[in-house]
C-alpha cells in the first residue's frame, strides 16, 4: 500500500521534471533564435547545445517513467516561456529554469530508495544541472 503510494509520487515527480525538460528545450531553442547583438556569436551554439542536453534529459526520464510502467507526460509545463530579443533576460529566465530543474531533481533522488539504476541515471542529471545553474551565474556575473 505505502509502496504504491511512493511509486505514484515518484511517478508523479519524475512527470514534473519531463514537463519541465520540455519546456526548457522549447525555451533554449526559441532563444537561439532570437538572441540578438554581439553575444549572438557565443549564445546562439550554447543555447543550443543546451537545448540538445534538453532534449536528452527528456528522454532518459521518459524512459524511466515508461519502465516503471507509467504513463509519460506529453505537454510541457504550463510556466510562459518569456520572449525577448536580450541576452541578458535569456540568461536571467535560464538561470531561473536550470535552479528549477536541479531542485526537482534534487527531489526526485529523495524519493528514489530502491534502485540504483535509476538514482544514478537521475544523479548524473541532477549534476549536469547543478554545473548550468554555476555556469549561468558567472555569465550573468561579468
Ligand atoms: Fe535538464
Amino acid at each position: 500500500m505505502s509502496d504504491q503510494t511512493n511509486d505514484e509520487r515518484l511517478l508523479n515527480q519524475l512527470n514534473r521534471a519531463l514537463g519541465l525538460e520540455m519546456r526548457a528545450e522549447v525555451m533554449y531553442a526559441h532563444y537561439a533564435a532570437y538572441v540578438r547583438g554581439i553575444h549572438r556569436l557565443h549564445l546562439k551554439p550554447y543555447f543550443e547545445t543546451e537545448a540538445s542536453e534538453s532534449f536528452v534529459h527528456a528522454n532518459t526520464v521518459r524512459n524511466a517513467i515508461n519502465q516503471l510502467g507509467g504513463q509519460a507526460v506529453t505537454i510541457r509545463d504550463a510556466a510562459p516561456i518569456r520572449h525577448t530579443t536580450d541576452y541578458k533576460d535569456m540568461l536571467e529566465e535560464s538561470l531561473a529554469t536550470e535552479q528549477l530543474a536541479a531542485e526537482t531533481y534534487r527531489e526526485i533522488l529523495e524519493s528514489v530508495t530502491a534502485n540504483d539504476e535509476l538514482y544514478d541515471e537521475i544523479e548524473q542529471i541532477y549534476f549536469a544541472e547543478l554545473r548550468s545553474v554555476e555556469e549561468l551565474t558567472q555569465l550573468m556575473s561579468a
